[in-house]
């Protein structure tokens, strides 16, 4: 791994080429969720056999987690969107520091690790662009339900003789905490309550295909989760659910080159909180059964938003509707209340001609159709690079977005995307570095 399937060699130097100003149209699928498949892979650590999941993106987080799991005695092997997983008994429950700074989510092996095997050596993931990322609700949890951790030269080293059930209450509804406590309360004694536990889809997932493999949880969706720990689980066959955020980020390419785009193989329900403000904002939507479609809107007005834990607006999706909004005509206040630092993407828009202030969480976005204008731009975090793409397209001129081994973490060939539905981009791979 990766697969021998893996057609786009990608170099971390590659950029984005994108000539701004045509109009999206046609169709276009999403992929599996990301934040799905990832927590799905380290639920394999909780029993041994084939497991197969359907409708996994092909993404660098997808790799780095194969290759974690690869070191810890598991066999990945990708055939198109499928992942099989060979499951078997791990000697070394440890991940190391330099598989773990490629992807935070990685300590997601906590939990199944010490529900297994009472001991596990993680290396603390680090901060990122976005914020210090900190996991303490996760360790807090944890040594409620019976294990002992201590931090030792930057890994989180954690016995436990057996885990226990326990009632925890989150002082914020953590996505990672809630699925690393949902992983290890399998196999642990006795009931575990989760309270103010996330509710995002991706939770609701991962407990269907827990549910697959013997566990016994209820109510994955909302705020308190219960789990009745098992002595055994079983390995499973499961699909993952379509990406929420790239949905999203499709539908907005649509929206912000005044195109008519429908995104299909999505869960429209999954991005109210977004549509309903594009509505909001005078776009017309659409929707199916599993589609959402964006039709042609010459002009469009600014709407506020806050991000905040689902079913609220998505912080993943903040970046890409700032793009939109600094064509709208008006302001906009966009409060980002998730991360402390979520607007790397600020400075980059405004060398392109938005006008937009960044205060600690808020950002005031003076809106102008026409506005933007193309120029060479970083990416610094995953969505930031996928907003940066998004204003490229309206832009006037050409944009060049380096760094797009961001993006590549978390969209799968997203410029093939939008060429097909009609976008002037085009992936330039790095020149040869010079001998
Ligand atoms: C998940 O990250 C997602 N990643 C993120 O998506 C997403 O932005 C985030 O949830 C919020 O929806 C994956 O699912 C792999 P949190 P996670 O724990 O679990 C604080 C993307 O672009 N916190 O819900 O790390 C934390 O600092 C990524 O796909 C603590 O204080 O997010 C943050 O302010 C980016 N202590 C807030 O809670 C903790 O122990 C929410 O974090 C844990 C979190």
């Amino acid at each position: 791994y990766p697969a021998p399937g893996r057609c786009t060699i990608m170099s971390d130097l590659d950029t984005v080429v994108i000539k701004g100003g045509a109009t999206l149209s046609g169709q276009v699928a999403t992929g599996g969720a990301k934040n799905a498949a990832l927590p799905l892979l380290f639920a394999t650590l909780l029993a041994d056999g084939r497991y197969r999941f359907r409708n996994v993106p092909d993404l660098r987080d997808i790799d780095s987690t194969a290759l974690l799991l690869e070191h810890l005695g598991i066999a990945v092997e990708r055939d198109g969107e499928t992942l099989t997983v060979h499951a078997a008994e791990c000697e070394h429950p440890e991940a190391p520091y330099d598989i773990v700074r490629k992807m935070r989510a990685s300590i997601l092996c906590l939990g199944p690790l010490l529900a297994r095997y009472g001991r596990a050596r993680v290396s603390l993931p680090g901060g990122c662009a976005i914020g210090s990322r900190p996991i303490n609700l996760h360790i807090e949890a944890l040594e409620q339900m019976g294990a002992e951790i201590d931090i030792e030269n930057g890994y989180v080293v954690a016995r436990a003789g057996h885990l226990h059930g326990a009632r925890l209450v989150f002082e914020n509804a953590t996505v990672g905490g809630t699925e690393n406590v949902m992983l290890a309360a399998t196999l642990a004694r006795g009931t575990t309550v989760i309270e103010n536990a996330a509710k995002e889809p991706e939770i609701i997932d991962l407990a269907d295909c827990l549910v697959k493999m013997g566990a016994r949880i209820d109510g994955a969706g909302s705020s308190v989760i219960t789990i009745e720990g098992v002595d055994q689980l079983r390995s499973c066959d499961h699909h993952v659910i379509p990406d929420r955020i790239e949905a999203g980020t499709l539908l907005i390419a649509g929206a912000i080159t005044g195109g008519d785009v429908r995104v299909n193989h999505c869960i429209p329900g999954h991005i109210d909180a977004l549509t309903q403000r594009m509505v909001e904002c005078g776009f017309r939507i659409d929707t199916g059964s599993d589609w959402v479609r964006v039709l042609p809107c010459d002009g469009w007005r600014s709407h506020d938003i806050s991000t905040a834990p689902y079913p609220g607006f998505p912080t993943d999706l903040q970046a890409q509707y700032m793009a939109l909004m600094t064509l709208a005509d008006g302001t906009s206040v966009i409060t980002e209340r998730i991360f402390e630092n979520r607007f790397m993407h600020v400075q980059e828009l405004v060398r392109m001609g938005a006008n937009i202030t960044p205060k600690t969480q808020v950002a005031i976005v003076r809106g102008q159709p026409g506005v933007l204008n193309g120029a060479q731009v970083m990416a610094t975090d995953l969505r930031a690079s996928a907003s940066l793409v998004l204003a490229g397209l309206a832009a006037r001129g050409e944009t060049t977005v380096s760094r797009i081994y961001h993006l590549d973490r978390g969209y799968e060939r997203l410029e093939a995307k939008l060429e097909r539905l009609g976008a002037h981009i085009e992936r330039r791979p790095s020149e040869p570095q010079a001998a």
